[in-house]
């Protein structure tokens, strides 16, 4: 069988660019961590701000020092709107929405998660600097969408 000189070279093009891209994405998932968050837990979101998971928002630091942080998403707020936490702890965010779909987003981070009514979404990161992180809603959500932000001040420990 005769396969032309510039098909050949096609075909060795396109299989190198499957390899890149498979590449790009082993590297990506093993080496940078980035994945979709998995986790599944529903909540009634009708109930959200009374369920005893979210009734409490904010930062609680665990017995083995860990911090699980606990937020309410709604229009146009992120509730806490400001939260304290410990740089290189393992931070655990758990977060609800009360209304609609929201998107949890932190700058400089790769914490990226959507926040969907009736949902628990749950991931967790640890802030190696400290400093001031702007959390911002990444999902249209309504007329005040621009405005929901937030911020997480990370401490340097002593
Ligand atoms: Cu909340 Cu956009």
């Amino acid at each position: 069988m005769n396969v032309d000189f510039y098909e050949k070279l096609w075909m060795w093009f396109a299989g190198a660019v499957i390899v890149v891209f498979l590449t790009m994405v082993g590297i990506a998932t093993f080496a940078w961590g980035l994945r979709p968050p998995s986790h599944v837990e529903t909540v009634d979101p009708t109930q959200l701000m009374s369920d005893p998971r979210f009734a409490q928002q904010g930062a609680v630091t665990n017995s083995d020092g860990s911090v699980t942080v606990t937020y309410v998403a709604g229009m146009f707020f992120w509730l806490p709107a400001e939260v304290r936490v410990p740089a290189g702890r393992k931070i655990t965010f758990r977060l609800s929405a009360m209304d609609v779909t929201h998107g949890f987003q932190v700058a400089g981070t790769n914490i990226n998660t959507m926040v969907i009514p009736g949902y628990v979404a749950q991931l967790s990161y640890t802030f190696e600097r400290p400093g001031e992180y702007l959390i911002v809603c990444n999902e249209y959500c309504g007329t005040g969408h621009h405005t929901m932000g937030g911020r997480i001040i990370v401490e340097a420990q002593p």
